[in-house]
């Protein structure tokens, strides 16, 4: 197995970790049609910070390659699929980069090649949708020819604990036989071990409902903090009460964003929708978490009014501008929901986070008026959050995280 090329195309939060990993064990060509990434990639610079510098200068010594021309790629046998899969403005599955990268394999097919898909999907997507591509283009048949497989990338961006060979890995393929060299080529680099899953539309379902399971949990908490700020109840005492119970279960409320949570279950139920079956629990999950900025920016807004002070001319400080803490992923954060309510009532926002280059210049002393901390980065620990505020006496801090140790806010989720 180890004299395999594998070439992964798209070098993201997912395919670069990725691309460096097997080529501790194997010649890897990484591909991406982002040329700028490319150059960065090739003096081992990575801006989503997945891989340290010297990681990747390692890698790049010890023989991984980084290129954005296709010819580069002809050589390799394994391919494996990286690239976004996002949605578009009525909320669709946007397939566009996903069928792109299948034309250039296709292209560059061969037979006895494997082509293994890691791109978040919905179950018949890699079958019903990329197959038919990567055989029109290579005149070639899958299982006859090639084979392909789906295997689901899990994870977590920013969190330097769970990262890829320490969590298990669902593989699958075309045919048992694929499936076993999928399993294997897995289980060479991912020391947590592999799940063979019977099918590929197996593992791709289950890649889609461990995304919409998360988000029909964190949207329950989100209706219970809508219901219990009606009643003046505190959703973190109430869930803190709960919590002791040994079968409840933990979450806490939040603003949905990022490139899986509040993006992969929009997936799930087209593809439900298109068979017959409209959902209702994973649809109306989406309504709820999709709401939150929205009761955020209000809620905020009127903690001030109840203080006395204006919205009108208000200066108010966002903390945080990433969907996430300690990652510098700006994908579907709620932010601009929230300044766009902000605007409308008159207020001016300034954003500070310093792992976003043009938010990084630091808070100004005596200020703002108030301070919503959307996500809690490291660095803000230490930022003393009173000094920052115009009128001392009305601290006015909304805290979504609930989790500064200072426990300053005056208002959490
Ligand atoms: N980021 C995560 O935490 C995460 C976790 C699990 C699964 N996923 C899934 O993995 C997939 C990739 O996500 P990501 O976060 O790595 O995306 P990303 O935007 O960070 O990177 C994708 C890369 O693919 C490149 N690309 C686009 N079209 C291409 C093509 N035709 N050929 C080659 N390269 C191309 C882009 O230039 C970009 O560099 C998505 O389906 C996502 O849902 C992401």
């Amino acid at each position: 197995m180890n004299n395999q090329t594998i070439c992964i195309l798209g070098l993201g939060y997912v395919g670069l970790p990725l691309a460096v990993e097997f080529s501790k064990k194997y010649k890897v060509v990484g591909f991406d049609i982002n040329e700028k990434r490319i150059n960065e990639l090739n003096q081992s610079i990575d801006h989503t910070s997945q891989v340290e510098s010297e990681d990747l200068k390692v890698a790049i010594i010890d023989g991984l390659t980084f290129t954005s021309e296709e010819q580069k790629i002809k050589d390799a046998n394994i391919f494996i699929v990286t690239v976004p899969t996002p949605i578009d403005e009525n909320r669709i599955p946007d397939l566009r980069q996903l069928l792109d990268a299948s034309s250039i394999i296709g292209r560059n097919l061969k037979k006895g090649d494997y082509v293994i898909y890691e791109s978040t999907t919905y179950p018949g997507c890699t079958e019903e949708d990329c197959v038919p591509v990567l055989e029109k283009l290579s005149g070639l048949q899958m299982n006859e020819d090639f084979f392909v497989g789906y295997s689901p990338e899990r994870i977590n961006p920013g969190d330097k604990v769970n990262t890829l060979t320490k969590i298990k890995k669902v593989t699958s393929g075309s045919s048992p036989e694929a499936a076993t060299f999928i399993d294997e080529l897995y289980g060479s680099i991912i020391t947590a071990g592999t799940h063979k899953a019977p099918s590929i539309r197996v593992a791709e379902a289950s890649k889609a409902i461990e995304n919409a399971q998360r988000d029909i949990n964190i949207s329950f908490v989100n209706e219970l903090a809508l219901i219990f700020d009606k009643m003046g109840i505190n959703t973190q005492d109430v869930l803190e009460a709960a919590s002791t119970k040994w079968n409840f279960l933990k979450f806490t409320p939040g603003l949905v964003g990022g490139h899986c949570i509040s993006v992969d279950p929009y997936y799930l139920a087209y593809k439900s929708t298109q068979l017959g079956y409209t959902p209702k629990v994973i649809t109306s999950g989406r309504e709820v978490n999709e709401h939150m900025p929205y009761f955020v920016a209000e809620k905020l807004m009127r903690l001030m009014l109840e203080k006395e002070i204006q919205i009108k001319g208000s200066n108010i400080l966002i903390l945080g501008a990433t969907f996430k803490e300690n990652t510098p992923d700006t994908r579907n954060t709620k932010l601009h929901v929230i300044i766009e309510e902000f605007k409308k009532n008159g207020a001016n926002t300034f954003l500070y986070d310093p792992l976003i280059k043009e938010f990084c210049k630091e808070p100004m002393e005596n200020s703002y008026d108030s301070i919503l901390i959307l996500v809690l980065h490291i660095q803000f620990a230490e930022l003393n959050l009173t000094s920052l505020l115009k009128d001392k006496s009305k601290k006015i801090i909304f805290d979504l995280k609930s989790s500064r140790p200072d426990n300053i806010a005056d208002a959490i989720l």
